[in-house]
């Protein structure tokens, strides 16, 4: 078990009832643009923070799903998802800056609006390339850092605190896409895109897909 990550033993059972309700809006939200990013995925599939287990439904059945999920509160959430989609789940429960996965050893590594809440990004991406095979792949959708002195600008300054206290260490303002851009990999299409929405700090929004 991960001691880098405090458990909160209120917010967290919130949090992972309130993903797993958003996960039909989520599914309206991002759906195509996941099954895009998820099509022809291998049989066993690494996902950090996959909370309640949003992207199960674009998985095939049968899919090994290896969760990188610090929190405990989302387990029993992620537990029916994987009952739910016919998916054979393992739970690590540490964080994505130390994955106990071998190197070069996953062929396809998957993550939805984590890199916002995971304390060192830098360090998740390192781990993420770290236990990549060569030419392995790693899809992603992030929201990011809107452009300065913009209304969405004043919004994430504004939403900030309590944005980052309630979603248990989201950021609104991480520059996700700069991080990818300068992580090494030998290819990367990213994709920057505005999701209206009412979540608006969550709005400037990457999504895309490097290979190791
Ligand atoms: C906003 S939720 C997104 C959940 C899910 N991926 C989705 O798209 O609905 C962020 C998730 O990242 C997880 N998380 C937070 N810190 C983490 C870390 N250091 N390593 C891995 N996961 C982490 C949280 O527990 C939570 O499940």
């Amino acid at each position: 078990m991960s001691s880098e990550f405090k458990n909160n033993a209120i917010l967290g059972p919130i949090n992972s009832w309130m993903f797993k309700i958003l996960s039909g809006y989520m599914n309206y939200l991002f759906g195509k643009s996941k099954r895009d990013l998820f099509k022809n995925h291998p049989e066993t599939v690494v996902e950090i923070g996959p909370g309640a287990g949003a992207n199960m439904r674009y998985l095939k059945k049968g899919t090994k799903l290896i969760a990188i999920e610090p929190n405990i509160h989302m387990h029993a959430n992620l537990k029916k998802s994987a009952k739910k989609y016919g998916i054979t789940l393992e739970i690590k429960t540490v964080i994505g800056e130390s994955i106990d996965l071998p190197d070069n050893s996953i062929e396809f590594v998957a993550c939805t609006l984590v890199m916002c809440t995971v304390a060192n990004p830098a360090k998740c991406v390192e781990q993420i390339k770290r236990i990549l095979k060569p030419a392995g792949v790693f899809v992603f959708i992030e929201h990011v850092k809107a452009k300065e002195n913009t209304i969405v600008s004043f919004i994430q300054n504004v939403t900030h605190k309590p944005w980052h206290w309630f979603f248990e260490g989201c950021n609104t303002k991480r520059d996700t896409k700069s991080l990818l851009e300068s992580a090494g990999f030998s290819s990367l299409s990213i994709e920057e895109y505005n999701s209206y929405s009412p979540f608006v700090p969550i709005t400037p929004q990457i999504k895309g897909r490097a290979i190791k």
